[in-house]
């Protein structure tokens, strides 16, 4: 069978993502980012494209880093200011029928009973076609904002993200049975209490004893997005994720990696296919080559270093 490539768009709840300083250029709009429309509008040309989702990402802090302060990342508008990803899946959704969404949250900010809960009015709203890419968060900003001095280190917040998903699988595969919800107008049962189970969990970092709020969606645990390439990263991609986000520098780097995170997968007893890799990558397009090296070279006109961050 041939191999099939799937295709990802890759944007976040904000103006500036990827290309720092592309705000400024004549035919730009993405500071129209905080309306229905934009985000309808870009979800009706990518299905129309044939696209098989949508990623967003998403970041729970300002950098604040560079510069020894924030003031080059709000002047240049980097992933600042930004609004919550997950609110702008039922617009998009609402004018699409086959278009995914993979959008990410982070396990260090977010509770996981209502986190749960979102999760799943997403996949129910969207007809099952949503993800949840699965973030740790790399920002102190972040853990600050939280009244933390600053994040957990990094193994150890892939250690809490481990038992996060344990409860999460729990909460959404565990609670509710397929047919617990009767609806049953004659009888006068909405649901059938025998087909509702506690669940309990008592572990390292969490701590829950409850019913689950929602009932069953589509794909009860929605589709798993990882991206994280550290000896811990794979081995949670191993175990958890059914897509990969990987960034990589050359051919070479991007093969290792993808080897490491198959292998990861086969120690957990699964198949090294059944983890979808997405690679990111910029693509510029026109309708001949002359004409895309044209758009690069314009779009270059109006790309920021400072924006970039890079020294
Ligand atoms: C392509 C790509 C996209 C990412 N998107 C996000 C994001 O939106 N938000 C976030 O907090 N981290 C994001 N990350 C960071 C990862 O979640 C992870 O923290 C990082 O890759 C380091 O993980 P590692 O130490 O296991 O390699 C992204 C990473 C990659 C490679």
């Amino acid at each position: 069978m041939p191999k099939e490539i799937r295709i990802n768009a890759f944007d976040m709840n904000c103006a500036v993502h990827q290309s720092p300083g592309l705000w400024r250029h004549p035919r730009d709009r993405s500071t129209d980012y905080k309306t229905l429309k934009y985000w309808q509008d870009l979800a009706r040309t990518l299905e129309r494209g044939l696209f098989d989702g949508i990623f967003l990402a998403d970041v729970a802090g300002i950098y604040d880093v560079y510069g020894g302060g924030p003031e080059t990342a709000l002047r240049n508008g980097v992933q600042v200011p930004v609004n919550d990803p997950f609110m702008i899946v039922p617009a998009m959704a609402a004018v699409t029928e086959h278009l995914g969404f993979g959008v990410t949250g982070n396990i260090s900010y977010e509770p996981p009973y209502s986190f749960a809960r979102r999760l799943t009015t997403l996949d129910h709203l969207t007809n099952g076609r949503f993800g949840w890419n699965i973030v740790t968060g790399y920002l102190n900003s972040a853990a600050k904002a939280t009244g933390l001095a600053k994040q957990t280190a990094h193994d150890t917040r892939y250690d809490i993200a481990a038992e996060y998903l344990d409860l999460m699988y729990k909460l959404w595969e565990g609670s509710w049975e397929d047919d617990a919800v009767r609806a049953d107008k004659s009888a006068g049962v909405y649901v059938d209490p025998a087909k509702v189970h506690r669940i309990h969990h008592d572990g390292e970092y969490f701590r829950l004893d409850a019913i689950y709020l929602s009932e069953p969606s589509p794909q009860r645990t929605p589709v798993l997005y990882q991206a994280g390439t550290s000896p811990k990263g794979v081995a949670f991609a191993g175990r958890n994720a059914e897509c990969v986000f990987v960034g990589a520098r050359s051919k070479g780097a991007l093969a290792a990696s993808v080897k490491a995170i198959r292998e990861a997968a086969v120690r957990e007893g699964r198949r090294p296919n059944d983890i979808l890799i997405f690679a990111m990558m910029t693509v510029i397009v026109g309708h001949t080559d002359a004409e895309a090296e044209e758009r690069l070279r314009d779009y270059r006109h109006y790309a920021s270093r400072e924006g970039a961050l890079e020294p």
